[in-house]
């Protein structure tokens, strides 16, 4: 039982190391940031910029994304960063809603020690490591002096602005007013709240529109492209097209519905690049991140998208695209192969976990069979050997029995049914009787240091080569080891029954040398001849 429990626990433990050895060899390279990103909106110019935020996050390597997107909701907005700051982000990339109420939010990121990225929107606390944008303030400038030129410096503008507390919007509508002050006959109607949608855009101005029916207007200034495009339909629900009234917005996306691709197809008559750059920023947070040096605000570039220059901005964007799409494929087709990889790796690590397991097992069983098979063949030839001593003197035999294993229990105790009736079966056809002579030619030439297997044999009628086989096969000794056994029995039962010193019985059983005998007794015996007295005192 012993044997096996412990046995068990070897397997237990080999299989243990075997699993962490598993785990180590598989475990991937964990990313080491995660960046917190909070969008404040989800519309196509935030796709296009989550999109690139991810590309970013693909060339870093080391980079995990967690997004949170609050659909406009200030309060949704608030309580997604608080949340991203339980789950515990190294960083926070945040576009505000408005300009006050995401910033008790901000600030509190900030505060618990992480570094935020402003970006494109502005808080209106100073508690943030970096901020990323384009321009909003020129932007509407820019836009001012454009319809002034188209306009010729003359005629009716009407603006719908973005939501009310966004930068941008404050900006951009800042900028635009800035411009036209100083062009005295350009007349702005209304400046319309809107909210970045097309929805709110369209339905404010259809409500001007209705309570301003014969008021011309030329140019309507979206302050970005959705709202352009919102402010257009509300027009087209009023008026048949072709409208006179002409449309500008800020964006300019590439793609289909983008603002780009509405002026070249002359719905709009121009925009203005609001540029995305999610890619910078995250190449910007792990500047910030890795303690690199970094720039505290950084100002993109932009440009106004007229009908001139449409036609080679998507051109451009298209090849742009192209690129993005080859690294994308190219990035899947690297991860793919990780993973294939990484499958193969478990399948070696496995495969040799298990080749080594099966050659410890095995290993194990062949040394437990071994044991076993010396034990049993010990236990039945001790039986065989000392039957007849065991009648003839009783006392004697019990104390010459050698010890298993330390202890010294009679023979009969320790042995099994099993092996008993092995021995008997033994005695049965013959083996005994040539047991017992062998026994009876070796103990009576015992004190014969010459006496060699030669001798043995020729006193029992056999050829040395018949002699040594039959008592291997029966005992699983050899002879000259039996004679060994029957020498240092002979010499244990000395030890106890006679006053000779431990040289005398040494040359008494046949060796010539005592100190060779005193290592073969501890051998068997697992003590040194002098204290087989001091044992049974
Ligand atoms: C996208 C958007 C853009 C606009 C910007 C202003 O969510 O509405 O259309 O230019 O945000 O912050």
């Amino acid at each position: 039982m012993k044997q096996y429990s412990s046995f068990a626990n070897i397997l237990q433990c080999l299989c243990f190391g075997m699993m962490l050895a598993l785990y180590i060899g598989c475990s991937q390279q964990q990313p080491r940031y995660t960046i917190g990103i909070s969008q404040c909106s989800e519309d196509i110019w935030r796709y296009k910029q989550n999109a690139e935020f991810r590309m970013g996050a693909y060339l870093q390597n080391n980079v995990e994304l967690r997004f949170a997107v609050a659909h406009d909701s200030d309060e949704r907005q608030v309580q997604q960063i608080d949340s991203l700051l339980r789950i515990g982000i190294d960083l926070l990339i945040v576009a505000p809603n408005q300009l006050q109420t995401i910033s008790p939010a901000i600030d509190r990121a900030y505060d618990s020690g992480i570094p935020v990225i402003v970006f494109e929107r502005k808080t209106s606390s100073q508690k943030f490591t970096a901020f990323i944008s384009a321009d909003n303030y020129e932007m509407g400038r820019v836009m001012g002096e454009y319809i002034i030129s188209q306009l010729n410096g003359k005629g009716n503008v009407l603006v719908v602005k973005g939501l009310e507390g966004s930068s941008p919007a404050i900006e951009r509508h800042k900028g635009f007013l800035d411009v036209v002050k100083q062009a005295p006959d350009i007349k702005v109607l209304a400046s319309l709240q809107g909210d970045w949608t097309e929805k709110t855009a369209y339905e404010s101005t259809k409500k001007w529109l209705a309570k301003n029916k014969d008021i011309p207007v030329d140019f309507v200034f979206g302050l970005n492209d959705r709202t352009a495009i919102g402010a257009r339909k509300a027009f087209l629900s009023v008026q048949s097209a072709p409208l006179k009234t002409k449309f500008c917005g800020i964006d300019g996306l590439p793609g289909k519905n983008g603002g780009i691709s509405l002026v070249l197809d002359g719905i709009l008559d121009a925009s203005y690049l609001y540029p995305t750059n999610g890619d910078l920023l995250i190449d910007e947070a792990v500047r910030i991140l890795e303690k690199q040096p970094y720039e505290k605000e950084i100002r993109l570039m932009s440009a106004l998208v007229t009908r001139d220059n449409a036609k080679v901005l998507l051109m451009q964007n298209d090849a742009m695209e192209r690129q993005a799409n080859y690294l994308d494929r190219l990035h899947a087709r690297a991860d793919n192969y990780l993973h294939e990889l990484d499958g193969q790796r478990v399948i070696n690590w496995l495969a040799l976990g298990i080749i080594i397991l099966l050659l410890i097992v095995f290993v194990l069983f062949y040394l437990y069979y071994l044991r076993k098979i010396t034990l049993q063949r010990e236990r039945v030839v001790s039986t065989l050997w000392n039957m007849e001593t065991k009648e003839a003197e009783p006392q004697a035999t019990s104390s010459i029995m050698p010890a298993d294993e330390g202890t010294n229990p009679t023979m009969e105790d320790d042995l099994t049914e099993k092996e008993i009736a092995e021995a008997a079966t033994m005695q049965g056809d013959g083996t005994s009787m040539f047991i017992t002579r062998f026994r009876e030619v070796v103990e009576t030439r015992l004190e014969d240091s010459d006496l060699s297997v030669d001798d043995l044999a020729a006193d029992m009628s056999l050829s040395r080569v018949q002699l040594y086989r039959k008592v291997k096969a029966v005992t699983g000794s050899s002879p000259v080891e039996l004679l060994r056994t029957a020498r240092l029995a002979r010499a244990y039962q000395l030890l106890l029954t006679s006053d000779k010193t431990v040289s005398e019985v040494a040359y008494a059983v046949g060796f010539t040398a005592p100190s060779y005998f005193t290592k073969c007794f501890k051998e068997e015996y697992g003590m040194v001849p002098g204290n087989v007295r001091k044992t049974e005192e």
